[in-house]
């Protein structure tokens, strides 16, 4: 019996509770009166149906780092979260820059079977930008890539960017860029303002990022390509997308969860959880993004998920590798930011967290509406629950979470990849 059947759950939180019947990795049959099925009940009593979550940026450090996150524990942390597909950065070791790694990251996500591992394959040969590395093949493979970035590293060379927005114009794939012009940030590691003047932190100012948000609008606009803006962090960005937007090009971008919740008054305790690319910004940065993502001009939530191991945490500041964990604590972090403030209702939830990234990604079978004859990829949430964040409880091995301890609000009760649970009451459910 692999049919589940979701009892009195509400659809996108809006209207009369309904059961929802999934069937062949499909949404079969929808309505009050389904009779009796064959199938497994899942009480969605008080509960919100929403399409399963889509991580456009998520760091699995398989191959090379397995001691801070594999494909298999981020697939749990991802399960866990809501999300049934991520894509996973080419930043690993090797760098996934040929599709000798591509496949092997898109197989292994299928082995585990939890979430679909989309890979993510390099711009520039090592993350080095220097030289195109063979996005052909990478998109040829059977890890299909769709989105190509050298993320944790910028492509910094206008002609190299250049280049690569017109290949990947003619394969058809998105260029995601980190955005940080690297002669302004060298030895950068808090945004750059009177709060890291105060502490002592080198900074890393806002025209970092926008100057090449600028930069890559107008190489975007020459190419006739789509280029994407991975985690937006200041409000000069906000306003830069929204003039490239009403020019017509074609350019989107993400924000994570923390840029939307933290800002840098966080660092005055030099807990280097806190440090993170690019960098915690000021409470005004944190309220323009807000408001772009509920406007639209920032089109997505995309976690930026980055396990580190404890010896490069828990260390002076300077000396941490920058990033936070993100995969379970997202939906939390937009209901605390977004929903609770009345900035997005549950429709639009599902608009950032899933419609929008399926939508750039050209993902076809994810992010689509809660219909019969749709692929039964949903996230199940309760909107009334409370938790506490403990870091020694998430999936993920690394435990660089910035909310540790932090009480947050709505829970993933549920996790359906292709109409089979993957992620139930905090438990991965064995494939
Ligand atoms: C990321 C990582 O650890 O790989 N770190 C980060 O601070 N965000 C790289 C990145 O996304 O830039
Ligand atoms: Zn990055």
């Amino acid at each position: 019996m692999n049919n589940v059947v979701i009892k009195n759950v509400r659809l996108y939180g809006e209207g009369d509770p309904v059961d929802v019947l999934l069937a062949d990795g499909e949404i079969r049959e929808i309505g009050t009166d389904l009779g009796v099925i064959d199938a497994q009940t899942v009480d969605g009593a008080g509960q919100v149906l929403l399409p399963g979550f889509i991580d456009l940026h998520t760091h699995l450090r398989e191959p090379g780092r397995e001691d801070t996150e594999t494909i298999e524990s981020g697939s749990a942390a991802a399960a866990l979260g809501g999300y049934t597909a991520v894509f996973a950065m080419a930043n690993t070791s090797p760098v996934a820059d040929t599709a000798v790694i591509t496949d092997y990251v898109w197989k292994r996500g299928q082995e585990v079977g939890l979430v679909d591992v989309h890979p993510v394959g390099a711009v520039t040969v090592g993350l080095e930008g220097k030289q195109l590395a063979e996005m052909g093949t990478m998109a040829a493979g059977v890890g299909a890539v769709r989105i190509f970035s050298d993320d944790g590293h910028c492509v910094y060379d206008p002609l190299i960017m250049r280049r690569a927005l017109e290949y990947a114009n003619s394969l058809g794939v998105l260029i995601a860029q980190h955005a940080e012009e690297p002669r302004l940030t060298k030895g950068a590691v808090a945004h750059e303002g009177p709060t890291a003047s105060r502490l002592g932190l080198a900074g890393w100012p806002r025209a970092a990022e926008e100057s090449i948000v600028a930069r890559d609008a107008l190489l975007a606009r020459d190419a006739g390509a789509r280029v994407h803006i991975c985690h937006a962090s200041t409000a000069g960005t906000v306003e830069l997308l929204k003039w490239a937007k009403a020019q017509g090009i074609s350019i989107t971008a993400e924000v994570t969860p923390h840029h939307l919740l933290l800002d840098d008054s966080r660092l005055e305790t030099y807990d280097a959880v806190n440090r993170v690319n690019p960098p915690l910004r000021e409470a005004s940065d944190v309220a323009a993004l807000r408001q772009a993502l509920a406007e639209g001009v920032v089109d997505c939530v995309a976690t930026d998920h980055a396990p580190h191991a404890d010896q490069d945490k828990c260390c002076e500041f300077a000396a941490a590798r920058p990033g936070m964990l993100g995969l379970e604590t997202a939906l939390s972090i937009i209901v605390e930011t977004m929903v609770k403030p009345g900035l997005l209702d549950w429709r639009g939830v599902a608009r950032v967290m899933s419609e929008n990234p399926a939508r750039i990604v050209g993902l076809d079978d994810q992010g689509r509406p809660l219909a019969v004859g749709e692929p039964a990829n949903l996230v199940l949430i309760d909107p009334a629950a409370e938790w506490t964040v403990e870091a020694d409880d998430l999936a993920s091995i690394a435990r660089n979470t910035p909310f540790q301890a932090m009480t947050l609000p709505a829970k993933v009760t549920a996790t359906f990849l292709r109409g089979r649970l993957t992620a139930r009451d905090g438990k991965i459910v064995a494939g």
